[in-house]
C-alpha cells in the first residue's frame, strides 16, 4: 500500500509526500433522535483503521481521499431518522452522511483524478464524516477553477478559500438558486409595475443571506428579512444591505413569553403567531407595500402560515425547509405547539385558493443537471459583487461536528456552518481557488 502511494506521489512533481496515520476519527450514527440531538449519545467519535486499498483485481480506479471540510446542514436531522425522504435515512452504526471536500491522497487505476485534487461529494458514497475513506474515482467531482466558472477571472487576482465549493458555490448557493429563480419566479421591475416583495426566513443563514441578495441585488425586489438577533438583523440591512426590512423574531418571542402570563405552549403559540402578523404588517407598511409576491420559507410553522395570509395574487411560495419543525417528535399526533408535528401546517391554506397562489416544495437535488451553469452564474455574481462572499462559520475538528450540528437548531451559527477536518497536505498552484 505505501508503495502505491509513493508511486503515486512520484507523479506528482508538485506535491509532497505525506505520511499517513494508522488510525482515523470516525462519527457514526449510534442511535436515532427522537427530539433534540444529543452528540455523544448519537453521533459518537469513534477511532477506525485508515482504509488500505482491497487486494481485488484492481480492474476499477480508486481514490484514497483526505477529508478537509464538512458542510454542516439542517438536512442531516432528517436523514438521521428512519422518516421516508428524498435520501435513505443514514443506517444505524454507518458512518453520518455529509457533503464534504477532500483531497485526493492516493490513486489506483487508470483514472483522471490526480494526487492533490480536491474533489467535492454531495450525501454520496464517499461523503461522510471521516477523515480517510476510499471510493471510486467516478464517484467524486473535482471542483472547478475559477477560470473554468468565470471568463474573466485574471481581472480580479482576489484570492477566495476552498470553502466556498461549500457554500455559495456548493449546494447552499444552489439551494438559494434553484428555490428563489425556478420556484420563487421573481419578476424584474421591468417585467411589473412595481418591484416585487419578498419574505426570506433564517434570511441571516446559510441559504437565506444568498436568497436575500439575489432577490435584491439581481431582481431589484424589496426584501423582508426574519432572523433570530438584532446581530443577524444588522449584517441583513447594513453590511449586506440586502434587506428592506427585518424581524428579529427570538426577541418577539421572548417578549411575548414574558408577558404572556402563561406557560401553556400551545397558548404561547398562538401568541407568537398573532404577534408575528403585526410585525408582519409593520414592515409591510414600513416598506409602502400591501402583501408579498414570494415567501421564502426556511422554517415553517407560524412563520409561513402568518405569511399565507399576508400574499399578494398569484404569490409564489418557496418550500425550502422547516426548521421549526425538525426536532418534533414526529410519533406525537400534534406537538406542544398544536400544530403538525413536521411543523407544517396551513391555517391560513384558504389564502391560496383565493389569491391564485402558488406553493411548491423543492430539494436542490432536483436540479443537478443544471448545477454546473448555475454555479457559473452565482460565481459570476460574486465576481461583479452582487453576491458578498461572508467567512463561513468554520469550526475545527471532526470531534466537534456533532455539537455544531446542534448549534444550528439555536441559531448559533453565523452563516454557513463548516467543520475543518483536515490541513490539506497536498498543495498544487492550480487547485487553489482564485477570483
Ligand atoms: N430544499 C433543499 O434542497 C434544501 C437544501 C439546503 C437547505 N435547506 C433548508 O434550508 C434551511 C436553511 O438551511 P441552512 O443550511 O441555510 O441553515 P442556516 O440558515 O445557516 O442555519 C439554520 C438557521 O435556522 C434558524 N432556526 C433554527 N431554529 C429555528 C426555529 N425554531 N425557528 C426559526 N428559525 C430557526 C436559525 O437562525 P436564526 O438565528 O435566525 O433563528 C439558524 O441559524 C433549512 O430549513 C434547511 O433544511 C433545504
Amino acid at each position: 500500500f505505501n508503495q502505491q502511494l509513493e508511486s503515486s506521489y512520484a507523479e506528482e512533481p508538485n506535491s509532497v509526500a505525506v505520511m499517513l496515520p494508522t488510525h482515523q476519527k470516525v462519527v457514526r450514527l449510534a442511535h436515532r433522535p427522537t427530539t433534540d440531538i444529543d452528540p455523544s449519545y448519537h453521533l459518537p467519535l469513534t477511532y477506525e483503521s485508515v482504509p488500505t486499498f482491497p487486494d481485488d483485481d484492481g480492474k476499477t480506479p480508486l481514490v484514497l481521499l483526505h477529508r478537509l471540510y464538512l458542510s454542516i446542514d439542517p438536512a442531516m436531522r432528517g436523514w438521521m431518522s428512519s422518516a421516508r425522504s428524498y435520501l435513505p435515512p443514514v443506517a444505524i452504526n454507518a458512518v453520518m452522511r455529509g457533503a464534504t471536500l477532500s483531497e485526493v491522497v492516493a490513486v489506483r487505476g487508470a483514472s483522471r483524478l490526480k494526487v492533490g485534487d480536491v474533489v467535492s461529494e454531495f450525501a454520496g458514497e464517499a461523503g461522510g464524516w471521516q477523515e480517510y475513506v476510499i471510493v471510486s474515482a467516478r464517484s467524486v467531482r473535482k471542483i472547478e477553477t475559477w477560470s473554468e466558472l468565470v471568463d474573466n477571472h485574471q481581472q480580479t487576482p482576489r484570492e477566495l478559500p476552498l470553502t466556498i465549493h461549500l457554500s455559495v458555490l456548493g449546494t447552499t448557493g444552489l439551494t438559494a438558486y434553484f428555490g428563489f429563480i425556478h420556484v420563487g419566479c421573481p419578476r424584474l421591475p421591468s417585467e411589473t409595475k412595481r418591484p416585487e416583495v419578498v419574505l426570506v426566513n433564517a434570511a441571516a443563514g446559510a441559504v437565506g443571506s444568498i436568497v436575500c441578495q439575489i432577490a435584491k441585488n439581481v431582481y431589484g425586489c424589496k426584501v423582508i428579512g426574519v432572523a433570530g438577533s438584532d446581530a443577524k438583523c444588522r449584517l441583513l440591512i447594513d453590511d449586506l444591505k440586502c434587506c428592506d426590512a427585518v424581524i428579529n423574531y427570538r426577541e418577539m418571542e421572548n417578549e411575548v413569553e414574558r408577558g404572556a402570563g402563561t406557560a401553556d405552549p400551545a397558548e404561547l403559540f398562538a401568541l407568537k403567531s398573532t404577534e408575528f402578523q403585526k410585525r408582519l404588517r409593520r414592515v409591510l407598511k414600513q416598506i409602502d407595500a400591501k402583501g408579498l409576491d414570494i415567501v421564502f420559507d426556511n422554517v415553517g410553522g407560524y412563520q409561513l402560515n402568518e405569511c399565507l395570509s399576508r400574499l399578494n395574487y398569484f404569490a409564489r411560495v418557496a418550500i425550502c425547509g422547516a426548521i421549526s419543525g425538525y426536532n418534533n417528535d414526529l410519533t406525537k399526533q400534534q406537538t406542544d405547539n398544536n400544530v403538525s408535528p413536521t411543523g407544517l401546517y396551513m391555517k391560513h391554506g384558504m389564502a391560496i385558493i383565493s389569491l391564485r397562489a402558488k406553493i411548491q416544495g423543492f430539494i436542490v437535488l432536483d436540479y443537478i443537471k443544471e448545477w454546473s451553469n448555475a454555479k457559473k452564474e452565482l460565481a459570476r455574481w460574486v465576481l461583479e459583487g452582487k453576491i458578498r462572499y461572508q467567512k463561513e462559520d468554520i469550526r475545527d475538528g471532526l470531534e466537534n461536528a456533532p455539537s455544531a450540528l446542534v448549534d444550528l437548531f439555536h441559531g448559533n451559527n453565523n452563516g454557513k456552518l463548516i467543520v475543518k477536518v483536515g490541513e490539506q497536505q497536498v498543495k498544487r498552484k492550480e487547485i487553489v481557488s482564485r477570483l
